[in-house]
């Protein structure tokens, strides 16, 4: 029987920024500790602790109509889109071997990664569950969410195939990273602008700069790598080298220095080593002029959005955001 609340809810169908928002992560932790009892104990613990919700804001943001509303269907999707997210660290930290994960000790660390690899595959059943019950859904085959789903999943191969090679090109890398992580923000813009009601032409913007946002936030992400502080980051650092995983201020360090790159491939290199490469190469500032080149692209497509100033003024934030700035 259906209670007189949820009633409510579901009848009600636009919502404020902040309630979709409220919404969407009340949605995330119900699906998490609502489970069956089997698996409750794993997902309860990953409800301990919650990201900073970015994928989700994005399709709320994107979502909002000329009249400053937003429709349920962007809460659930905005809700299964984090869920998908979640299944994709929980196999991630398989991957990287993290222990890490937003300030508490990953799955797999904490239950083995056998356990974590059935978690990942239940979560991602989660998120198609709560898919299935939006409305209207032909009207959003054209998203086509499963292609973005396999863009990261062979993005996180291609990677993989990739551990350890120190001859990994840029193009390679802007490959890996366009799939692991730029997908699902295209995705999350794509799937706000569709709801909003958005013509073709202004949607293709909305997916461009998802897919500008996503870039920026994995190339900042590779930096933290470098310069923050497990407290800061609230999961791993200097690490992605350990795993094998080559990223663009390496990169450019192994461009720039022969030497280094011969030493790298014929023995073990240190973290002061690899670090100190990094900065006599100026690594980090090559990948922040990376950063810069995609957040002006960004920044002129959203100028050019047939939106009113405050939606913009939001969609820069989570531009900022991205790249770390606010
Ligand atoms: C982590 O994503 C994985 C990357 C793409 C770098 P987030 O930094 O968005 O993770 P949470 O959801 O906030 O923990
Ligand atoms: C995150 O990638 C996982 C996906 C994008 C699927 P990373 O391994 O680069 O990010 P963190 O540092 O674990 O969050
Ligand atoms: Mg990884
Ligand atoms: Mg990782």
């Amino acid at each position: 029987m259906t209670s007189k609340n949820t009633m409510n809810m579901e009848k009600k169908e636009f919502f404020a920024y902040e309630e979709a928002i409220d919404l969407v992560k009340k949605e995330v932790e119900g699906a998490l500790t609502g489970s069956p009892a089997i698996i409750r104990e794993y997902l309860t613990h990953l409800s301990l602790s919650q990201g900073k919700f970015i994928r989700a804001v994005s399709v709320i943001t994107c979502a909002e109509d000329k009249e400053g509303n937003i429709h349920l269907n962007a809460v659930k999707i905005a809700g299964a889109i984090e869920i998908l997210h979640l299944a994709s660290l929980v196999h991630d930290d398989v991957m990287d071997n993290a222990d890490l994960r937003r300030g508490k000790a990953t799955l797999q660390k904490k239950y083995g990664k056998r356990t974590a690899v059935i978690c990942g595959d239940y979560l991602l059943s989660l998120a198609l569950k709560m898919l299935s019950v939006i409305s209207n859904k032909k009207d959003y085959l054209e998203l086509d969410l499963p292609d973005y789903i396999g863009k990261l999943c062979l993005g996180e191969l291609n990677q993989h195939i990739n551990n350890k090679n120190l001859n990994l090109s840029i193009f390679q890398y802007f490959k890996i990273i366009s799939g692991k992580t730029a997908a699902l923000f295209e995705a999350s813009f794509y799937a706000g602008a569709v709801i909003a009601g958005c013509s073709e032409g202004e949607t293709i913007k909305y997916r461009q700069i998802g897919n500008y946002i996503g870039m920026i936030f994995q190339l900042s992400d590779d930096c933290i790598d470098f310069d923050a502080t497990v407290e800061e980051a609230n999961k791993p650092v200097q690490s992605d080298y350990e795993q094998g995983v080559i990223t663009l201020p390496l990169i450019h360090a192994l461009q720039e220095n022969k030497d280094f790159k011969e030493k790298a491939a014929h023995t073990e290199v240190t973290r002061e080593e690899i670090n100190e490469a990094v900065r006599k190469s100026g690594g980090l500032k090559f990948t922040r002029l990376v950063i810069q080149k995609y957040y002006n692209k960004a920044m002129g497509r959203i100028r050019e959005l047939d939106d009113n100033s405050g939606k913009k003024a939001r969609l820069v934030n989570i531009l900022k955001k991205a790249a770390r700035v606010v």
